[in-house]
C-alpha cells in the first residue's frame, strides 16, 4: 500500500496528508493506534476537549517522537480560563511529549479568540509546538485575527467534504497561505454523501470505496485530512487512496456534488458556552 503524501505547511513544518481523527475513541486507541501506525498513519488529531489525550500519550509513547505528527486543540473551556499556557502544557503532559507538532484554537469563540492567538503565537515562538493554527474559520474571523496577529495560522482545519466544499473560504485561505484540513471528511457517513450516485459510479469506475473515492478527492486537492475509524478494515481502507488519480473532469463532477450541507456546527450559529 502506498502511504500519504506530506503538506508543507507555511512556516515549512512538513505534515502528512492524511491522518487519524481520534473523537470519540478512548481506551479503544490502545488498539487502534498501533494498527494504524502498521498502515502506515503517522499523524493523530485530538484535542484537550476529546477526553482522549492521555489514552493517546500512553500508546504514542512507544513510538519514536519523531516518526509521529501530534495535533491537539485548545478547548472552549480552556479558552474561556484566559490560560493558553496552561492548558498547553496539560495538552502535553497528558500526550507524553514535549512538543506538538500543531496547536489548533478548536472554536474562534468570539469573546476569547483573539487573546488566545496572542497567547498561542507566545507558546510557538517558545518552541512548544513546532506550528499552530485554527479550526472553524470563517473569512470574517481571519480578518479581526490579521490586525493583531504576528503569526499567520498554518492551517484551518473546517468539516469539508463533497457536500460542503468551502469554495470561498478554501480560495481566501489559498491567498493568505493558509492550508485547509478537511474534518468530518466523510460527513460521518452521512447517507446523502454515501448514496450520492455521482460517488457510486465513480466507485465503480475506479474499482474503489465511496469513503476512498471522497477521501482521495479530498488529498488531491491539496487539503489535509483525518478520518476516524476505529476498525482496521476501515482503517487500511482509508489510507489506501495513493495508488490512484481522479481526472480533472471527475474531481469537477464531485466537487459539483456541494449544497453548502453541515454535519457539525456552523461557526457562526454555534452555541460556545456549550462547545
Ligand atoms: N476541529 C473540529 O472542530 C473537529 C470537529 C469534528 C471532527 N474533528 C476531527 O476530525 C475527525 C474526523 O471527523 P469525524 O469523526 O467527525 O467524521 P468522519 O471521519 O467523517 O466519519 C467517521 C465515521 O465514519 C466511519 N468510517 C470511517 N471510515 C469508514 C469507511 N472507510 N467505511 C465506512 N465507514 C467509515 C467511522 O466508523 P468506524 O469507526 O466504525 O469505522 C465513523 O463512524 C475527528 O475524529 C476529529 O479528530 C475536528
Amino acid at each position: 500500500m502506498e502511504k500519504s503524501t506530506v503538506m508543507k505547511l507555511n512556516n515549512r513544518v512538513e505534515m502528512p496528508s492524511l491522518g487519524l481523527g481520534t473523537w470519540p475513541m478512548k481506551r479503544v486507541l490502545y488498539k487502534v493506534v498501533p494498527l494504524a501506525f502498521l498502515a502506515g498513519y503517522r499523524a493523530f488529531d485530538t484535542s484537550s476537549a476529546y477526553g482522549n489525550e492521555h489514552y493517546l500519550g500512553r500508546v504514542l509513547k512507544f513510538f519514536p517522537r519523531k516518526s509521529v505528527f501530534m495535533t491537539s486543540k485548545l478547548s472552549n473551556s480552556a479558552q474561556r480560563t484566559g490560560d493558553v499556557r496552561r492548558a498547553l502544557i496539560q495538552s502535553l503532559t497528558a500526550l507524553k511529549t514535549d512538543y506538538l507538532d500543531l496547536y489548533l484554537m478548536h472554536w474562534p469563540n468570539p469573546d476569547t479568540y483573539l487573546g488566545s492567538w496572542r497567547q498561542m503565537e507566545a507558546l510557538y515562538k517558545e518552541g512548544l509546538v513546532k506550528a499552530i493554527g485554527v479550526c472553524n474559520f470563517h473569512e470574517h474571523h481571519f480578518e479581526k485575527l490579521f490586525e493583531i496577529a504576528s503569526v499567520v495560522p498554518v492551517i484551518n482545519q473546517v468539516e469539508l467534504h463533497p457536500l460542503l466544499t468551502q469554495k470561498p473560504l478554501v480560495d481566501y485561505c489559498s491567498k493568505k497561505g493558509i492550508a485547509m484540513e478537511a474534518y468530518s471528511p466523510l460527513a460521518r457517513m452521512d447517507p446523502r454523501l454515501i448514496n450520492h450516485p455521482v460517488l457510486v459510479k465513480l466507485g465503480v469506475k475506479y474499482k474503489k470505496t465511496v469513503p476512498q473515492v471522497v477521501l482521495r478527492w479530498i488529498v488531491q486537492s491539496g487539503y489535509c485530512t483525518c478520518p476516524k475509524s476505529s476498525s482496521f478494515k476501515r482503517i487500511r481502507q482509508n489510507m489506501d487512496i495513493f495508488d490512484f488519480e481522479l481526472t480533472d473532469d471527475d474531481m469537477r463532477k464531485i466537487a459539483g456534488i456541494n449544497e453548502n450541507y453541515r454535519v457539525r456546527h456552523n461557526p457562526d450559529t454555534a452555541d460556545f458556552s456549550k462547545l
